[in-house]
């Protein structure tokens, strides 16, 4: 039965859903790498797709900018669509100085300054972390494919353009490698739902020099990465 963000029907979406930020990238990504490749669900145009890939089933759909968005549509494929496992496919600004354009990072762990966790966990600092199902299985993936990733810590923040200066000077002294926006959030809604979830992110931009990726060269990367988590899934557990 559809809900009040995803129009689809029972079954539509596969037991593993790969999310993208951008609605037309999750299109884009599921017509050139998935087979048979159907349109499910178009609420507020967060379009969702599934097809296979090497013959096993798969979803792709767009999750949005920030933690509120991707909270929305994690919760309800969740529990509404008994899909198993979300893996956000995404960019992120480099804050560990040895990070390169186009490196991947593998979110073991999610900072935050949303309140969203500890709204789920009675007010106390819910230590936000990617399930070692989908994890382990994603860097072996890397490894296999000669792709150096870096695991380690994301900041999952909730304004893009953060009024204070010295707020990733700090995050680096904690070997926080990396800021983006749904991390912590996807982590804490599938803890809450008892479901697995991860997040792998290509820098697209270093905040200590103000560099980013022109729009080519971030489509690139986000084949290649879309590439890997597809090959990673054929190995998550259902
Ligand atoms: N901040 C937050 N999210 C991001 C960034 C950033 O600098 N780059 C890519 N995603």
């Amino acid at each position: 039965m559809a809900t009040p963000h995803i129009d689809a029907q029972p079954g539509d979406f596969a037991s593993t859903v790969l999310m993208p930020g951008d609605p037309l990238r999750a299109k884009a990504l599921a017509e050139r790498f998935l087979e048979d490749a159907q349109q499910v669900t178009s609420v507020r145009n967060m379009l969702g797709f599934t097809g296979t890939f090497h013959g096993k089933p798969v979803s792709v759909m767009g999750s949005g900018m920030g933690i509120p968005s991707i909270s929305i549509y994690a919760e309800e494929l969740f529990t509404r669509f008994s899909v198993s496992n979300i893996v956000r496919i995404g960019s992120c600004g480099a804050i560990a100085s040895d990070l390169e354009m186009r490196d991947l990072v593998v979110g073991m762990g999610a900072c935050t300054d949303s309140g969203v966790n500890r709204a789920r966990f009675g007010g106390y600092d819910f230590a936000a972390m990617a399930d070692p199902e989908l994890l382990l299985p994603m860097v072996a993936t890397a490894e296999e494919a000669h792709q150096s990733v870096r695991v380690g810590n994301l900041f999952s923040m909730d304004l893009f353009y953060h009024p204070d200066p010295d707020i990733m000077a700090m995050a680096r002294r904690m070997g926080v490698l990396a800021v983006e926006m749904e991390a912590a959030g996807l982590y804490g809604c599938a803890a809450a739902c008892g479901k697995r979830a991860l997040a792998v992110c290509a820098v697209s931009d270093i905040l200590s020099s103000g560099v980013g990726l022109s729009s080519d060269d971030r489509e690139r990367g986000f084949h290649h990465l879309m590439e890997l988590a597809l090959q990673a899934s054929l190995k998550f557990p259902e």
